[in-house]
């Protein structure tokens, strides 16, 4: 099989498909993505990938290439994984790259073929794109169409590829279907749910999944700012309605909102989709949850001004974090990171450390100081923001960090420490929607 894109998404489908046993060609048109992987190195971070991939790069049974004619020759099934980034100055997502690989392999293919769309598109994509490749490819081979949305987290996309919670399928034809079975037989448990369905149900499962999740983040957070203004704490609110299996515990953690190249996008995308099948009310609530999840940015903001005695500029901030999440070196859409962007604007002196991120985080924002450990970036600081939930920030105390600080100050901006143990040590601690004292 190929992976087309070898992305996140593309990188990992493709060295999971490899430890299933298949022989796969990855294709991308960046040479430097490919030279580097065809190395078996990764070029950004994910738990267990390396392995993988070094394990079939070295084997043989992975390989990549620029080439869609030799794609074309190789494949049986070709797996779209191409991005569909936010339209720049709109909610809309770019198909300009899903378009432009359907099309080259369409025209590469030479036998009878399957070709699997995983990227995540506007409902409606996928009956466009099934009707590209009948233009495009040869008349002699029959080529089908299927539509297979990918529901893997970073951090854990290994996991998730090769144990899947779930696998949804769009088809219009029972050979496609039954080429899916096949290819993913390995990886279903006989308790995994198999759902095959028409292109636009699959289509849309993606993004109401992404929606659902957002929305429950911003649900929790809209009930941080309520807890907040009367006295609360949104942990034990969480936990107690967690308790109702209807409601579940998890994605319901407040605390400085969702980012990263997904949740974002999808949400904004879906309302542009929806408006333009004439449904402009449908989704507006949607609108909600954008705006809860950046108010979050700026409550962080309020409150280092709070602390700081309106004193933001010339003071010296600590920021721990810069990923969108932890065990990730993905920056995209990061609310750590545009929070650290702020208070450099306001005229702060901002220290960051992420243990995986820097990089990224620098190429965004070059002019803030990577620190390379969490004590180099503590150290004299007036305030200490936890803003991306690394294990080595939760594992944190007062005693290690008390004295290399300048002034005791700290926002836990991810509800992930203990208010009582940093207050009883006599720091002013501030949370998201919990108990603060200053
Ligand atoms: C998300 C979905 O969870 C995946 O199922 C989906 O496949 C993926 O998008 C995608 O569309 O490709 P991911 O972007 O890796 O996965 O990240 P999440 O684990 O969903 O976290 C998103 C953001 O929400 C992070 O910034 C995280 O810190 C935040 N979050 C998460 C909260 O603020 N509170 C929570 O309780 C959970």
């Amino acid at each position: 099989m190929t992976v087309i894109g070898t992305g996140y998404l593309g990188a990992t489908h493709a060295a999971c498909m490899a430890e299933l046993g298949f022989e796969v060609l990855g294709v991308d048109v960046d040479k430097r993505k490919i030279d580097s992987l065809s190395r078996g190195e990764l070029p950004f971070h994910e738990p267990d990938l390396p392995e993988l991939l070094r394990k079939h790069t070295a084997s043989g049974r992975l390989r990549f290439t620029t080439s869609f004619e030799e794609a074309g020759a190789f494949g049986d099934v070709h797996f779209i994984a191409v991005g569909t980034p936010q339209r720049s100055g709109e909610h809309a997502a770019d198909m300009t790259y899903v378009d432009a690989a359907v099309t080259s392999i369409a025209r590469a293919i030479c036998r009878d073929s399957l070709i699997v769309g995983k990227s995540t598109v506007p409902v409606g994509s996928a009956r466009r794109l099934k009707a590209l490749v009948a233009e495009e490819a040869r008349p002699s081979v029959r080529v089908d169409f299927a539509w297979n949305p990918e529901f893997l987290r970073e951090g854990f996309a290994v996991e998730d590829t090769l144990r899947p919670d779930r696998l949804v399928v769009g088809i219009d034809s029972d050979e496609a279907d039954s080429v899916l079975r096949r290819v993913y037989e390995n990886a279903l448990s006989r308790k995994t749910p198999y759902i095959s369905t028409d292109f636009e149900t699959a289509e849309l499962v993606k993004v109401a999944a992404n929606a659902f999740l957002a929305t429950k983040i911003s649900f929790i957070n809209a009930f941080a700012e309520v807890t907040e203004t009367v006295g609360g704490d949104i942990r034990t609110l969480a936990d107690a309605i967690g308790h109702d299996n209807r409601i579940g515990r998890r994605f319901l953690n407040a605390g400085i909102g969702f980012g990263g190249g997904c949740l974002p996008k999808d949400i904004r995308a879906l309302q542009a989709r929806v408006s333009e099948l004439g449904l402009d009310s449908t989704m507006r609530f949607l609108n909600e949850v954008d705006e809860v999840n950046l108010r979050r940015r700026e409550r962080v903001i309020h409150l280092v001004t709070e602390v700081l005695e309106e004193n933001v500029e010339g003071a010296k901030i600590a920021i721990l974090g810069t990923a969108f999440k932890p065990n990730s070196d993905d920056v995209r859409d990061s609310p750590a990171l545009d929070v650290a962007g702020r208070l450099y604007s306001s005229g702060a002196d901002v220290n960051v450390y992420d243990p995986k991120a820097n990089a990224n985080a620098a190429k965004r924002f070059p002019r803030l100081n990577y620190c390379g450990s969490l004590q180099e970036a503590v150290r004299g600081a007036d305030i200490v923001l936890l803003l991306t939930e690394w294990d080595e920030f939760v594992g944190m105390t007062p005693a290690a960090l008390g004295g290399l600080v300048n002034r005791r100050n700290l926002i836990d901006g991810r509800n992930v420490l203990d208010p009582d143990v940093w207050i009883g040590a006599g720091w002013t601690f501030q949370a998201l929607g919990r108990k603060s004292a200053t």
